[in-house]
């Protein structure tokens, strides 16, 4: 009997009943706007921030709309401005060159490497072109960043992290975000918190800090934030700094504090899952595994491997072959980009010049998701219909 997967790979798992609890209690007393507190309250939002940047370690944090506006704003803040040009990885998701083109700034794109983060040499080749890199954790994989932060120290280079898939993530204990000057994270529901819509941003930079809070809509009341520099230091930047509105409200607020108390939790459950799926995998002819340094904490909320000089249709054969028996993989190979997945020359309103070393590992990227609703048995499974599925392909 041919076995099937019948699980959804886009169901996560439902709000925890203290978060619903604590969101009713923000809707029963009406007050959602941040800044509506109720006499002696410090809301929802402060108490977020305050406690995300106890978790990090971080000096400062700011919860916003959305990942990709977290993107724009450290972008702002640091300075970048119309026709500036920022780094970025070639292997990553459209809101990062799109926080950059939403600044009137230009991606200027580095190569990926076969273990799927940004490529060092290329970056350090490119290091006199721009003074921000954006790097962008793709799926959750953590490059050298000892090496990566010593050669943007050299070139005075202002690192921004897009930590969308490494919430939870550490490099040599060094929680991911913390290593550049911003860390922006999202909570948006594929997420490793999930309040629909949200994002988070980090740094120890006073000034970094006060701009990011008048950015994203703070009339001048930021002396209600709890994990924001002092109003001296706003003094020095608030009549220079627009306001460019994007808030976090209370009810997402309240929805995501029970969630980053348990992310420890979540965090091994996912990585027991991600575990099983790569075991499964391991050894299936054709398939490269993706290795994870030994430096690295993972968040395995989503895993990739390599199918490494196949011919386009191979690969779009042994993809459609998983999908009859359930399994849903994305490819970072197709020409158009298609729902969640798009590579540099996706991007037309962006300039690049050809990578071919990148093309080649873009092209056999696939990547599937793992979400907590699926048990260890699920897991499994899926990995035994890629195994029999990827090997008859690359057998014929
Ligand atoms: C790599 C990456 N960066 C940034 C973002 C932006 O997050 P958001 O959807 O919260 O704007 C996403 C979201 O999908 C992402 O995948």
């Amino acid at each position: 009997m041919t076995e099937t997967f019948s699980g959804s790979f886009t169901q996560q798992e439902p709000i925890p009943d203290e978060a619903i609890e604590a969101a009713l209690a923000v809707l029963r007393h009406g007050r959602l706007h941040r800044y509506n507190l109720a006499k002696g309250e410090l809301g929802e939002t402060a108490l977020l921030e305050q406690e995300f940047a106890a978790q990090t370690g971080a000096r400062y944090c700011l919860a916003v709309a959305s990942g990709g506006y977290a993107l724009a704003t450290a972008l702002r803040a640091v300075g970048v401005g119309p026709g500036d040009a920022v780094l970025t990885n070639a292997f990553t998701l459209a809101p990062v060159p799109g926080a950059i083109a939403s600044v009137g700034a230009r991606p200027v794109f580095v190569g990926v490497t076969e273990s799927l983060t940004i490529d060092l040499d290329d970056l350090a080749a490119k290091a006199g072109a721009a003074r921000v890199l954006m790097l962008s954790h793709m799926r959750g994989h953590l490059c050298d960043m000892d090496r990566l932060m010593q050669i943007c120290d050299d070139a005075g280079i202002t690192v921004i992290e897009d930590c969308a898939h490494t919430m939870g993530a550490a490099w040599n204990g060094v929680p991911s975000g913390r290593q550049g000057a911003v860390g922006c994270y999202s909570c948006q529901t594929y997420k490793h918190v999930n309040s629909g819509e949200g994002g988070l941003l980090v740094t120890d930079d006073e000034e970094i800090a006060a701009r990011a809070v008048m950015l994203s809509g703070s009339y001048m009341l930021y002396e209600r934030h709890l994990a924001a520099p002092g109003p001296e230091v706003f003094e020095r930047i608030k009549y220079h700094t627009p306001n460019i509105s994007g808030r976090m409200d209370n009810l997402r607020a309240a929805i995501l504090r029970p969630q980053l108390r348990a992310l420890d939790t979540q965090v091994t459950r996912w990585n027991e899952r991600y575990q099983r799926i790569e075991a499964g995998l391991r050894g299936t002819p054709g398939l490269t595994v993706i290795e994870r340094p030994e430096a690295e904490t993972y968040v395995g909320s989503s895993i990739q491997f390599l199918l490494l000089d196949w011919a386009a249709d191979k690969v779009q054969e042994a993809l459609r072959r998983c999908a009859a028996r359930g399994v849903e993989l994305k490819w970072f190979g197709t020409p158009e980009p298609v729902g969640f997945t798009s590579r540099y020359d996706s991007w037309r309103y962006a300039e690049s010049a050809p990578m071919p070393a990148s093309d080649r590992v873009l092209a056999g990227i696939i990547d599937m998701r793992v979400p907590l609703t699926f048990s260890l048995e699920d897991c499994d499974l899926i990995a035994r219909i890629i195994r029999a599925e990827v090997g008859a392909v690359h057998q014929s």
